[in-house]
């Protein structure tokens, strides 16, 4: 374990934007949590967990926060950074290979693990910067795919029960959304285990390359983005919405919705203004307020909110 005070959080996050914390806790091997409940009430501040902050608007100044950052990369040694090969099982779908996963671990390392060895499910996550705990605490998808239906096991640290193992029916998930059914003040994911089906690899280093290429050509992914904003409403899509109501391109500092895809918040770094949370949020209420008059349609974020309630 690892404790670092005012640590500044904008480098974590993709979109560069946020304060600093009271301080933050590296968490490397499952034994760190052992003192985990202890550390915390000594530093003091909301905990919040940080996976690779590629969803996340953190507010300015000096927050009261304490951040977590679990960068457990693999099964229960914690030492091996590769994902392990726990099993498999045969499903009506047919063969399915069970890969127990660190939390820490970048999606775009897993996805490469997993198509140079044909195991597929993942594969619409091409493209998305985050790590492994993130994707999971959120429900990622894109391109038919999402996290949670994959998902066969998990072991997580909550401050009532400590490190345990829980299962499918331990947790309930939709669209973007992800929550474990007992009531916990708040969860971190420490490590996965995922039911992958089986693909040629060659089939599925093509699918995976034709998902990057396809979002690589409607997303903005050279730009310091948090990924969609907003959630899609039922049957439309956020980005329609916020482009017809005219929202595309508009800006504010630093901050503006990208021309390329309307519902990508973006942060300029090199227009000699500095980027601010404040300009971030308000471009996103007056977002919100222009859908809501054009289209009578009340958009939710996906983006999370930190400082937050848990
Ligand atoms: N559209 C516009 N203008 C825009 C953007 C989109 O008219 O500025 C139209 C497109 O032409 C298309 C429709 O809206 O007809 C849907 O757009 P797109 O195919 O880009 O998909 P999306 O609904 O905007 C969703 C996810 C993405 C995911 C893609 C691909 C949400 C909020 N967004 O985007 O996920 O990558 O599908 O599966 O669910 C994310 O969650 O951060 C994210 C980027």
């Amino acid at each position: 374990m690892i404790i670092r005070n005012e640590p500044a959080l904008a480098p974590y996050t993709t979109l560069r934007l946020g304060g600093s914390a009271i301080a933050e806790i590296l968490l490397e091997r499952e034994e760190d949590c052992e003192r985990l409940t202890e550390t915390l009430e000594r530093l003091g501040g909301t905990p919040h967990v940080l996976g690779g902050g590629s969803n996340l608007l953190i507010h300015d100044g000096h927050l009261p926060i304490t951040v977590l950052r679990p960068l457990f990369r693999t099964g229960k040694n914690g030492e091996d950074e590769e994902p392990a090969l726990l099993g498999e099982e045969t499903t009506p779908e047919g063969r399915h290979v069970l890969l127990g996963v660190g939390a820490g671990m970048r999606v775009p390392y897993l996805l490469n693990w997993c198509a140079r060895r044909g195991l597929a499910g993942l594969e619409g996550l091409a493209g998305v910067p985050g790590r492994v705990g993130g994707l999971i605490a959120m429900n990622a998808g894109a391109y038919g795919c999402s996290t949670a239906p994959l998902l066969r096991s998990l072991t997580v640290f909550t401050p009532e029960k400590g490190l345990h193992t829980l299962g499918p029916e331990n947790w309930e998930y939709s669209y973007r959304s992800f929550s474990l059914k007992e009531e916990y003040s708040w969860y971190m994911v420490v490590h996965a285990v995922f039911s992958l089906p089986c693909m040629p690899v060659d089939a599925l280093k093509e699918k995976l390359k034709s998902h990057f290429l396809h979002k690589k050509s409607t997303q903005p992914l050279h730009e310091h983005t948090a990924g969609c904003v907003f959630k899609n409403p039922t049957g439309d899509s956020a980005g329609r919405l916020l482009d017809v109501s005219g929202m595309k391109g508009t800006r504010q500092g630093a901050l503006f919705f990208s021309p390329m895809h309307a519902n990508f918040l973006a942060h300029d770094t090199r227009c000699g203004i500095p980027g601010t949370a404040a300009d971030a949020l308000e471009l996103i209420e007056k977002a919100r307020d222009t859908v809501r008059e054009v289209f009578g349609v009340v958009l939710e974020m996906e983006v999370k909110e930190w400082p937050c309630r848990f």
